[in-house]
């Protein structure tokens, strides 16, 4: 595995590739790598040819008050991960690399990020586009892997793929969960042995919330009404950011669930804000 850290690098070796004819699948992380990550890496691994991992911490997603500081890194550990699930390039640029200090052009798909994460995190879309399109363009990757963990970024980066007709192919993996239900994230590390007991619960009630739909529940606010209450007994440290029924490609809210459908939270214990989605129909 090489490990790439400049743009320049990484846009040589994948044409080299490409006018070979091999074909490319990305996987774009932030690091700090735990089993969904490399459930994505093992899944792109069968999809082509050559495998390019990147890893950067995008400072453009994050907002002024969040967490890129603190964010968990540990790149030795990830760089031994990408190895072991075939990754021919690991690409590890510097912040300075791949924006300039006057970099002003932004992709934005506004319709879809304004509600659920983008209502609290309103740059953090635009920071996701815009690095996602850039490591499209330097890697042209002929597909790339994203998880179902983050929905709203897979449905924004599937809509700028189709709007802008760029020639990659999405694939969305399953969310992988520990034992008890909680979504992987990167961010658990945050969580106190408080947190980390009552953080099951978020999914726990959006399991609760799926099994009324199948009793044949069609009204979004009374769905709402059901998860909250489960949450204000059994999930005491946990604060609300949001919980949302909305179309799972259009983000558009849903009053009625009688078609496609995604519930959405995100929900912030201490330092953490934990996020997760199940589809309801
Ligand atoms: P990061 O949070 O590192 O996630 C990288 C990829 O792993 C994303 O596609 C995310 O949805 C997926 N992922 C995270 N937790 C998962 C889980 N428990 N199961 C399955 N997949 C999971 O998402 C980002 O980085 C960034 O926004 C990025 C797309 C790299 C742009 O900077």
């Amino acid at each position: 595995m090489q490990i790439l850290t400049t743009p320049q690098q990484l846009a040589a070796q994948c044409r080299t590739w490409h006018k070979a004819g091999d074909d490319i699948a990305l996987v774009p992380t932030m690091g700090y790598y735990h089993a969904g990550h490399e459930d994505l890496m093992a899944h792109a691994r069968s999809l082509g040819k050559r495998l390019v991992v990147s890893l950067f911490v995008n400072p453009t997603q994050f907002g002024p008050d969040e967490d890129l500081a603190a964010y968990p890194r540990d790149s030795e550990r990830d760089a031994a991960i990408a190895a072991s699930h075939g990754a021919d390039v690991l690409f590890m640029p510097e912040p300075g690399s791949m924006y300039e200090p006057d970099h002003a052009t932004w992709v934005e798909v506004p319709d879809l990020a304004k509600g659920l994460c983008g209502q609290s995190r309103p740059v953090h879309f635009r920071g996701v586009c815009t690095v996602v399109l850039k490591l499209f363009m330097l890697s042209a990757a002929d597909v790339a892997v994203f998880g179902q963990k983050d929905w709203q970024q897979q449905a924004i980066i599937r809509r700028m793929v189709r709007d802008l007709n760029l020639p990659v192919r999405i694939e969305t993996r399953p969310t992988v969960r520990e034992g008890d239900g909680l979504a992987l994230s990167s961010r658990n590390v945050y969580l106190t042995p408080e947190e980390r007991a009552q953080a099951p619960e978020i999914r726990q009630a959006l399991l609760h919330a799926q099994s009324l739909v199948e009793e044949g529940e069609t009204s979004a606010s009374l769905l709402r009404e059901a998860v909250l209450r489960r949450w204000a007994e059994r999930l005491p440290v946990g604060r609300l950011d949001y919980l949302s029924i909305v179309h799972p490609e259009s983000m558009v809210p849903l009053d009625k669930v009688d078609g496609p459908a995604l519930m959405a939270c995100a929900v912030r214990m201490g330092k953490a804000r934990l996020i997760d989605n199940i589809v309801l129909r």
